[in-house]
């Protein structure tokens, strides 16, 4: 059985830090309690002081019976989101007389707020996690001001930063996530619990992508896609072999899985809702899920290929992404289509020069066996579209380099002829701190793709179009027939090179909030 997800726990009390009596004092006085922390805001701009009470701060600051705004204003703090000091107090000499603190936890948290807005908090969050490693449990008032966004913000940076890589090898892991996490004040227990929806979602989603490709190929994920929906009610899912893919004409996804020993995987997860309404709908998410891409005989230079176990994060943000809306019983219909392959080197592989009859009949000239995700994606496309009739499709891939070059890691770059659709996307995505940035679908560079010898090239053949982002997406959008459709270019923000708030280093995950926001919102 796979491991799932387990997420820190996360409950709220009511009452206050400042009660002598009740459950929050007895959390307070009790063992398990191990640190309390609390907010320090940014000023309002024109506001002369430099810290911003807030609630919490003052009661804890009487219960302790410490200064606690001239301890944060000696620790340098500035309320910056993000910004997170530990105070450990001291124990006094026996025989001594007993400070006020006595008996009460020993850590206090003050952590920065800055504005209170949703990616502050989600910042505050992490940035108490991250200060909070190996406890067992935390009394916060961080939220106890804010709305149900700004408690669902936090506790999702909270349960986003909480994620540990899994390590291979005997050294001992070291630094554990914090186990609980008790949110005093009010008690808003739907956001909390659309908090950790979206955090498991994007644990599921990192861990698929984190794992080594000698562990993952095609049938691995699909076996890990199996058991992971299979908690999930409402949920079925189909996995078609080699055979049946030949059987039907997947040309570009065999083609692209033939160099390897691990056969490709076409794997069909579906969420249909009990509940439908007026407006419900049918959404087919098209993840790209190559298990590893050498680049085939268009061999990638050695640094390039490092990080390629994470060329399948499409697939898995897709797949996360539709157990989330699963989890949260959501009025739509979702199905998550994901053609798994492994873009190996070897003399069964395809090669330059030669020319493919995708599923749909289109004919493709093979210029670049490295251009493998757009191969495996028309098909996917083409079979979203005629097998389950979607209403919208949305494909998710780490499809090029160039959309890094253009902007960089920390956006994806959205590509979509539907304003409509991109309004949601850019909401969604405002809403989870996973950034989008629209790209034109330039008309002109359709020629770039133009083949003598088939009906259409796989990448660019005059070099000098540049724009191999655009080229992609324009090479995509030939396989979508007029459905509403968005494609999202992750290459860029499904990794990162350290981890920063709420995103981890290496895989991150991107997409599967991003994608469960926009379902959630879908009217
Ligand atoms: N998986 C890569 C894209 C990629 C590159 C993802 C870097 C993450 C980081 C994709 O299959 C690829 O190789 N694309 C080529 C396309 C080119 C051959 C037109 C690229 O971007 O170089
Ligand atoms: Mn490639
Ligand atoms: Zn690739």
């Amino acid at each position: 059985m796979a491991p799932t997800e387990v997420l820190p726990e996360v409950v709220a009390e009511r009452g206050s830090l400042g009660q002598r009596t009740g459950r929050v004092a007895e959390l307070l006085d009790g063992a398990l309690t191990q640190a309390v922390a609390v907010p320090v805001a940014q000023p309002a701009p024109g506001d002369e002081s430099e810290l911003q009470p807030r609630a919490g701060t003052a009661d804890a600051a009487t219960r302790y019976g410490i200064d606690l705004f001239d301890l944060a204003q000696r620790a340098g703090l500035t309320g910056a989101a993000g910004e997170a000091t530990v105070v450990d107090l001291p124990r006094v000499l026996a025989g001594r007389e007993a400070p006020t603190w006595v008996g009460l936890p020993e850590r206090i948290v003050l952590v920065g707020v800055g504005d209170g807005s949703r990616t502050a908090l989600r910042r505050a969050g992490a940035a108490l996690a991250r200060a909070c490693e190996n406890l067992d449990q935390v009394l916060t008032t961080i939220a106890a001001e804010s709305d149900d966004d700004g408690v669902r913000a936090l506790v999702e940076g909270f349960l986003l930063a909480s994620y540990r890589v899994a390590r291979v090898g005997r050294r001992e892991p070291g630094r554990r996530p914090c186990a609980r996490l008790v949110l005093v004040g009010r008690h808003p227990e739907p956001a909390v619990a659309a908090a950790t929806r979206g955090a498991r979602a994007t644990w599921l989603a990192r861990r698929l992508a984190a794992t080594p490709s000698n562990v993952k190929n095609p049938a691995w994920f699909a076996e890990e896609a199996r058991a992971a929906a299979a908690v999930v009610p409402g949920t079925t899912v189909e996995v078609h072999d080699e055979a049946w893919l030949a059987e039907h004409g997947f040309g570009g996804l065999l083609a692209v899985g033939s160099a390897s020993a691990t056969p490709p995987r076409l794997v069909v997860v579906d969420y249909t809702p009990v509940r439908t309404r007026g407006g419900s709908r049918h959404v087919v998410l098209v993840g790209k899920g190559i298990t590893f891409d050498t680049g085939g005989l268009s061999v990638k230079d050695r640094d390039a290929m490092v990080p390629m176990k994470t060329d399948m994060s499409g697939a898995a943000a897709a797949l996360a992404a539709t157990l989330a809306a699963a989890s949260a019983e959501l009025p739509h219909r979702v199905t998550a289509v994901l053609p798994l392959a492994e873009n190996a080197l070897g003399g069964a592989g395809y090669r330059p020069g030669d020319v493919l009859s995708l599923l749909d009949g289109t004919t493709v000239e093979v210029r670049n066996t490295d251009a493998e995700g757009r191969l495996v994606l028309a098909d996917a496309l083409t079979w979203a579209r005629r097998s389950l009739d979607p209403d919208v499709v949305v494909d998710v891939a780490t499809l090029t380099g160039a959309a890094t070059m253009g902007l960089g890691r920390r956006h994806a770059a959205l590509y979509t002829e539907d304003g409509a659709l991109a309004a949601q996307l850019e909401a969604a995505a405002a809403a989870t701190g996973e950034r989008v940035w629209r790209m034109p679908l330039v008309p002109e560079y359709r020629a770039a793709l133009e083949s003598t010898v088939a009906d259409v090239a796989n990448v660019a053949t005059d070099p000098k179009v540049g724009a191999g982002s655009v080229t992609a997406a324009l090479f995509l959008e030939r396989f979508t027939d007029g459905v509403p459709w968005a494609h999202l270019d992750i290459a860029g923000p499904a990794r990162a090179p350290k981890a920063e708030h709420e995103v981890s280093e290496g895989a991150t995950g991107f997409g599967a909030r991003l994608l469960a926001r926009w379902l959630e919102d879908l009217a």
